[in-house]
């Protein structure tokens, strides 16, 4: 359930249906599944057997494996510090707006609302609108709640905060998507997201991003799941929870895609325009283009409630997954206890979004550090650790006896070759392209 709840996020509510809407519609559903298969169920394979076959932290974990490989658990650790701080931001963003659907906080003027409450909080307040500082308190909570639930540990904090907050969340949007179906236009938002545009599927961009999206939504190459899986009983069934959690993934990510079209189609077909007027992705579909669609549907102070309550869910589960790799990663090299690690990571950790969030050039330092994160240090990590461990440590082999030793389903020659071939032809492609744009 916690891996689930790492693998659900953010990039499954408004990242996955815009990229599929960009590159092909229903005719990208070809390149994602054979990404799925090739790429991501083979990564989230490797980083189990690591994690479980180690027992430690990433860092410990690949030392364990050999000597030199230490530094790609730290190389993670450093990501996860800075998707963390960020993550924490739009949490918050997306808990006030839970409360915000119901007041209609932000008037007729979504956009002006959060341009003037969350990106000039500091320099200036855009006219017409007042600063409140609960935009910081909800900042503030979000670490709190953070932090008592790390400070409880693995079994009584994470576990349980995943045991009863994946079920809500599946429950919560379910019903969102649901209400957005019943829209007028809903179906025009989905013919213009199903709509297949075969000739995308001879456009090597277009395998790219669904290699992209498959990497990040699994939660892949951030030593998350090495760490999660550390925590396991000996006697885990390790390959059948790879399945189970990477097609629980892609299920939520079509649902997300049917729920967000249909309510993009409502506010298209309400403003009189096409869909691909109204389209986002992100920060512009959550907090512009969804205030828009509360204020003008019927229901849509319950759709808002559903939609930015599941959003905040989803964030918080995937950032509970993203500090455990920092705190498992302090206390394995310090020798903390529970408590003492957690203090040591979320305090700097607070602290760093704490201060960076209430100014612009904040808001703008993290956009580039996250866009330079996500885009480099991320595959670039993933690809030096396959590179290592299928060839220059040869650990594949071991790796793949560990995985078969106690799961049912059996991996073998063509999982080795999908990770020593195809994830790295993949990769580095992926670096090389985003090298020279
Ligand atoms: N997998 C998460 C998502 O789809 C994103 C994430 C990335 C979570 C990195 C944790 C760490 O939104």
């Amino acid at each position: 359930m916690a891996a689930m709840g790492s693998a659900i996020g953010l990039g499954n509510i408004w990242r996955f249906p815009y990229i599929a809407y960009e590159n092909g519609g229903g005719a990208f559903m070809i390149p994602y599944l054979v990404a799925l298969l090739s790429a991501g169920l083979p990564l989230l394979m490797l980083d189990y057997a690591v994690g479980h076959r180690y027992r430690a932290s990433a860092p410990l974990s690949y030392r364990r494996l050999h000597p030199k490989a230490e530094f790609l658990g730290w190389w993670q650790l450093c990501i996860c510090f800075v998707i963390a701080a960020y993550y924490g931001v739009i949490i918050a963003w997306a808990g006030s707006y839970t409360i915000f659907s119901v007041t209609e906080a932000w008037g007729d003027d979504a956009e002006g609302f959060f341009m003037g409450q969350y990106l000039q909080v500091a320099d200036h307040v855009a006219p017409g609108f007042d600063f409140v500082p609960q935009v910081l308190v909800g900042l503030a909570l979000v670490w709190v709640v953070l932090l008592v639930v790390m400070a409880l540990g693995v079994q009584r904090g994470i576990g349980r905060f995943n045991v009863i907050f994946i079920p809500l969340l599946l429950v919560m949007f379910a019903a969102m998507v649901i209400i957005a179906l019943t829209l007028d236009g809903a179906a025009s938002g989905l013919d213009a997201l199903f709509t297949p545009d075969w000739s995308a599927l001879s456009d090597s961009t277009v395998w790219m991003a669904a290699y992209g999206q498959i990497f990040f939504s699994l939660s892949v190459g951030f030593g998350i799941m090495v760490t999660y899986a550390s925590y396991l009983k000996r006697k885990s069934d390790l390959t059948s929870t790879a399945l189970v959690v990477g097609f629980a993934n892609s299920s939520f990510e079509i649902l997300a895609g049917i729920g967000v079209f249909a309510a993009l189609g409502f506010m298209a077909t309400a403003s009189g325009v096409g869909v691909g007027d109204v389209v986002s992705s992100g920060i512009g579909l959550a907090f512009i283009a969804f205030p828009t669609i509360v204020s003008e549907a019927p229901l849509g102070g319950l759709l808002g409630v559903l939609f930015f309550g599941a959003l905040t869910f989803a964030g918080f589960t995937s950032l509970i997954s993203i500090v455990e790799v920092i705190i498992a990663g302090i206390q394995d090299k310090l020798g903390l206890g529970r408590l003492a690690g957690t203090l040591t990571v979320v305090i700097p950790l607070a602290a760093a979004s704490l201060l960076l969030f209430p100014t612009t050039t904040g808001l703008n330092l993290l956009d580039i550090t996250d866009a330079f994160v996500n885009n480099f240090g991320i595959v670039a990590a993933s690809l030096v650790a396959v590179i290592l461990l299928s060839s220059g440590l040869s650990a594949l082999p071991g790796l793949r006896d560990h995985l078969n030793a106690v799961s049912a389903f059996k991996v073998g020659r063509t999982w080795m070759i999908f990770i020593g071939g195809v994830a790295v032809v993949v990769l580095g492609y992926t670096i090389i392209g985003q090298m020279t744009t």
